[in-house]
């Protein structure tokens, strides 16, 4: 297939022996892996030299954050999304799962519940525990196959005893993207609750829909602004996330004070290449990033056909991400993740994200890798 802009995401590239999660799996196995949430493109040329630059240097020494230089993500949040950032609510920090817990550990010290997405990215369910606190699971639904927390039920229940609320936009699994309407009722929720909410946007750039937009939950409203921590990152729009770098927006003094007060002795700082390769996204990787978006939206839609076409198997659209939901329950199989591993592809268990009926499938990839990957499932299903 020709490349579809003038960059080349057709392009494979070995992975084996760079110390890839993904890859590493399933080392020395002919099993295509379609798991974890990183691509398999390289990055943009912008990102490649300037990082190269750092690394011509040769000094890597302890890294702090340039504050001026913080107009960049104040620039990013104005250009893409309209919306004001003053550089003072910002807040770096190695990742976001690092920020869940700095936010729980900070905030819910008077608290014995976390509430969090009922199907979601593991950790949102797994911090809270971590931090001797409960997660308190908030109900889904599929309605008109958009997975997204169940709003008509989250209205009608006591927050009970939680400070924090956990919630993932773009909804990784399932690839919502929530509407104005609802963030705002989730906002009205939260108010009425007293709670803080933890937004984690970390797939907020990655739009495959293209009458679709994505809304930092910072500008729904005053009270939302005043209430939440926003996290954002490069990692996966810009395929970054082994460089360990991420952002957290926190426009409440107290809020943000709570929260840099608790990183003290537990969080490193950020290291010069993540944070080289964040600001070098930011401000230049517009071009690329918008062409890798056309790729993954043409990669959606070859598997949405593909898979229109495979008894047992229900894809659901998605609006973002590149992390495509399968419905394999009328397969009835017994482990599914292990039946495709046997044919040849590794997917993630939706048991992880507590959903056993689906599987998750990582479409972050060059085409012909995924027509391979296709073949293999199709095979495997006569
Ligand atoms: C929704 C979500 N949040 C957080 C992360 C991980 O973020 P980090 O690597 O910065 O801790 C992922 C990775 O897949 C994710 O999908």
């Amino acid at each position: 297939m020709a490349a579809s802009n003038s960059y080349d995401f057709d392009r494979v590239t070995d992975r084996q022996n760079t110390h890839s999660q993904k890859w590493d799996k399933y080392s020395n196995l002919d099993i295509i892996p379609l798991w974890v949430a990183d691509t398999d493109f390289k990055v943009a040329p912008v990102i490649q030299t300037a990082i190269e630059e750092r690394v011509a240097h040769g000094v890597f020494g302890y890294t702090c954050v340039d504050q001026p230089r913080n107009q960049v993500i104040a620039n990013y949040y104005q250009k893409k999304y309209n919306c004001h950032v003053d550089t003072d609510w910002i807040v770096w920090v190695p990742g976001i799962v690092a920020s869940l817990t700095l936010a729980i550990r900070s905030l819910s010290k008077q608290h014995k519940q976390v509430l969090t997405p009922d199907i979601v990215y593991p950790f949102l369910h797994t911090t809270p525990a971590a931090s001797g606190k409960q997660a308190n699971h908030l109900a889904m639904t599929y309605t008109q196959d958009r997975l997204r927390i169940d709003i008509d039920a989250l209205e009608k229940r006591n927050a009970q005893d939680a400070k924090v609320m956990l919630f993932c936009n773009p909804q990784n699994p399932g690839g919502t993207i929530y509407t104005r309407a609802e963030l705002e009722r989730i906002d009205a929720y939260c108010e009425a609750n007293n709670l803080i909410l933890v937004s984690d946007e970390i797939h907020a750039d990655i739009i495959l829909d293209e009458d679709k937009r994505h809304l930092p939950y910072l500008d729904v409203s005053p009270h939302a602004l005043d209430n939440s921590i926003v996290l954002g990152a490069a990692s996966k729009a810009f395929n970054v996330a082994g460089l360990a770098c991420s952002w957290a927006v926190i426009a409440n003094p107290e809020i943000r004070n709570a929260f840099t007060a608790e990183m003290h002795g537990i969080i490193s700082e950020i290291n010069p290449f993540g944070y080289t390769a964040t600001l070098t996204a930011l401000e230049h990787g517009d071009d690329w990033l918008q062409a890798m978006n056309v790729y993954l939206r043409h990669n959606r839609d070859y598997l949405m056909a593909e898979f229109a076409d495979i008894k047992g198997i229900r894809m659901l659209p998605l609006e973002s991400t590149f992390l495509a939901w399968l419905d394999v329950s009328e397969l009835a199989l017994e482990d599914p993740m292990a039946f495709f591993e046997a044919a040849g592809v590794g997917l993630s268990s939706g048991q992880g994200f507590n959903d056993a009926n689906f599987l998750r499938l990582n479409f972050g990839c060059p085409r012909s890798v995924l027509e391979q990957a296709m073949q293999r499932i199709k095979k495997a299903l006569v």
